[in-house]
């Protein structure tokens, strides 16, 4: 059965493993400038002591994570392994995201990660700007949520957000937080 928990530091080397694995299959022939050592650097140093971060595990296994930098509403990572994808385990990650940055969120994903963007697309989130990554140097696209007023959500209204939106209020672009 499929559970999302909170991270332990026993995690680390299977969380940096999926997020190595399932970046990579974003699509074919795609290879991050960075080593995978860097990668357990950026984790171990840059968002473990940050973030919140939570994994979906299954059968004792984990098969999905997300991390978020609450206190500037960014969802700075979501991945789920390969052969799991598609069984609703986003779904839970992202709804994870939503609970704990109910004023709104933003993210960035490649350009051309088409499968990301219909993920997104599907659960209710905005594309916004384009820009380039400082993490790996490739045209990203900044996503946003912004939570529905209550009676909007009850009507089932779409809230319409503005272009190059920028965060709830406190908030900082996610251009200035390292993002998947
Ligand atoms: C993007 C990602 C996190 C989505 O997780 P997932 O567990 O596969 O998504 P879910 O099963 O919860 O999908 C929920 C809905 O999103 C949409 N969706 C998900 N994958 C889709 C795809 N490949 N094409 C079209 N729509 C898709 C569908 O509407 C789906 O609902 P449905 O299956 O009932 O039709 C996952 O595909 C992933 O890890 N991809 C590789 C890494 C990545 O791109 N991470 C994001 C970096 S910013």
């Amino acid at each position: 059965m499929l559970e999302v928990r909170i991270y332990r530091g026993e995690d680390q080397e299977a969380v940096v493993a999926l997020w190595w694995d399932s970046w990579h299959s974003i699509r074919s022939g795609l290879r991050h400038p960075l080593p995978l050592s860097e990668w357990r650097r950026r984790w171990a140093d840059e968002i473990v002591p940050a973030q919140a971060i939570v994994v979906a595990e299954d059968e004792g296994a984990v098969v999905g994570f997300a991390a978020a930098d609450i206190a500037v509403s960014v969802l700075t990572q979501i991945f789920v392994v390969p052969c799991h994808q598609r069984r609703g385990i986003g779904r839970e990650l992202l709804a994870w995201a939503k609970r704990s940055m109910p004023g709104g969120f933003s993210l960035r994903t490649l350009a051309d990660n088409l499968t990301a963007r219909a993920f997104y697309d599907h659960h209710g989130l905005v594309a916004g700007d384009a820009c380039i990554s400082e993490v790996n140097g490739m045209e990203t696209i900044e996503y946003c949520w912004v939570p529905l007023p209550a009676h909007d959500a009850a009507a089932g209204t779409a809230l319409v957000t503005p272009h190059g939106w920028r965060g709830p209020p406190g908030g900082r672009a996610s251009s200035e937080t390292a993002a998947c």
